[in-house]
């Protein structure tokens, strides 16, 4: 695939953020809670906030970013970079080797690259628009798991005490029917691994743009697809239920989800 200015640079920003965290990793680093309602910061999540904005700027002086712990965020939404520099601090702080950094480029209306590196296993999963999606250079697709019987899905636990209850409730709703289930606290590889096939869906309630920006875009250019509750196109900006899937159960999930 040739790859884009852009593709690059959000890789090797990508990789200096994961560099970065490494640095910190299995470390007693500083953990601050940031608010009951989101969550924990630690001094991983700053640095590399700052190794990824510091190797975009260079790249593109101009660029607007959106990143997770910027306390200045950007206006417009024509030409954006959505950044969340640790996916899954929460495991990174445990050492649960189950974390990533998260970079994508929102280009009018929708986006056009995402970047996916979990810093502890290397694996650096990315797409662009249209180009297909790749998992350390080897094109991805999603599973072809036909049924919900025979799937494994994978459940967000969200911060704030209302959206974990409707996480739950979705839960509640699709567990009797499923193979099994996981919960691996990083919605950006949550979402990649849907992408590469090795889980069949992924629900959250309640999650960023930065959260799912690249994930999102990996999961369409692997084949499947990424909905609200509804079974409408997700809205990264807008809506708050997300429904991935390798596309072969998507109307079952959709359909127990909205059955009382
Ligand atoms: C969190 C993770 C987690 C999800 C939370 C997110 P963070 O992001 O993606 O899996 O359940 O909703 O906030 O805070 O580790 O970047
Ligand atoms: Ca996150
Ligand atoms: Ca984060």
């Amino acid at each position: 695939m040739k790859q884009s200015r852009e593709l690059l640079v959000a890789v090797a920003a990508a990789k200096e953020a994961g560099k970065a965290i490494m640095r910190y990793y299995g470390d007693s680093c500083k953990i601050r809670m940031k608010s009951e309602r989101q969550g924990i910061v630690t001094e991983a999540d700053i640095a590399a906030e700052q190794k990824i904005k510091g190797s975009i700027l260079n790249a593109f002086p101009n660029a607007a970013i959106l990143s997770e712990e910027d306390e200045q965020q950007p206006a417009g939404r024509d030409f954006l970079w959505i950044v969340d520099p640790l996916d899954g601090t929460l495991n990174f702080s445990r050492r649960i080797k189950s974390f990533t950094v998260s970079i994508a480029l929102w280009k009018q209306g929708r986006v056009v690259l995402g970047v996916v590196l979990n810093p502890a296993t290397k694996d650096l999963f990315c797409a662009e628009i249209e180009k297909g999606a790749f998992l350390n250079g080897k094109r991805i697709k999603v599973s072809s798991v036909p049924s919900l019987g025979e799937s494994i899905i994978d459940i967000g636990l969200p911060d704030r005490e209302d959206a974990r209850k409707r996480d739950y409730e979705m839960l509640q709703k699709v567990f009797p029917y499923l193979n099994s289930f996981r919960a691996l606290g990083s919605a950006a590889l949550q979402l990649s691994l849907v992408a590469a096939g090795s889980l069949d869906a992924f629900l959250e309630v309640d999650l960023h743009p930065w959260d799912v920006a690249a994930g999102v875009l990996l999961i369409e250019e692997a084949g499947g697809i990424v909905t609200n509750e509804k079974g409408e196109r997700f809205d990264i900006f807008r809506d708050a239920v997300l429904v991935a899937s390798n596309r072969a159960i998507h109307d079952t999930l959709i359909r127990r989800l909205n059955t009382p």
